[in-house]
């Protein structure tokens, strides 16, 4: 079998369409950076991931809504010599409802997540990526984005 040669970090990994990237990344040959809050699910589908594709899955408990996670999580990354050739910023999520009916933390949290993390992320990653002058990065987003608010 051909070894594996690329790492994809895939944050919302545990769940949804974030697992289901990791799944696809590994059936290609990917050894993956697994990213999500419930260290138990992480666990269990990186180790799920392992015996079922031969790579190598590195569960990463990180709640990204901290302003210290992404900083955190690239220069544990670093320490361990871990590049990473695909960046998927996938964990996101969006609160449905009137905007003067939502309270303002859960909004900031959501800002927190789909904006301020990916944006950090993107920074911390892109770097090395054009040094190298090689590396993917996959926003994932929703249309839900583009609907009027009441
Ligand atoms: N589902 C849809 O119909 C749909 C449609 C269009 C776009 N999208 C977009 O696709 C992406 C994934 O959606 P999904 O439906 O698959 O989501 P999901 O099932 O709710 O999964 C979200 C993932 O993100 C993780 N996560 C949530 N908050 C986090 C935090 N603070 N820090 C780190 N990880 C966190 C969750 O794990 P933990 O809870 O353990 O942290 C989980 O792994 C989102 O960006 C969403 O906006 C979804």
């Amino acid at each position: 079998m051909t070894q594996p040669c690329r790492t994809a970090l895939i944050t919302g990994a545990s769940v949804g369409i974030g697992r289901e990237l990791a799944k696809l990344f590994a059936q290609n040959n990917h050894n993956l950076v697994l990213v999500a809050r419930n260290a138990a699910r992480l666990q269990e589908v990186a180790g799920d991931l392992e015996r079922q594709f031969e790579v190598t899955a590195k569960a990463f408990p990180l709640d990204l809504t901290s302003s210290a996670a992404p900083q955190l999580l690239f220069d544990q990354l670093r320490r361990e010599n871990i590049a990473i050739d695909v960046l998927v910023n996938n964990a996101g999520y969006g609160k449905l409802g009137a905007f003067t009916q939502i309270p303002y933390a859960e909004s900031a949290g959501q800002i927190e997540l789909n904006i301020t993390a990916l944006t950090h992320l993107t920074k911390l990653f892109l770097a090395p990526m054009l040094e190298r002058k090689a590396g993917r990065i996959l926003n994932v987003a929703s249309t839900a984005g583009f609907q009027p608010e009441r």
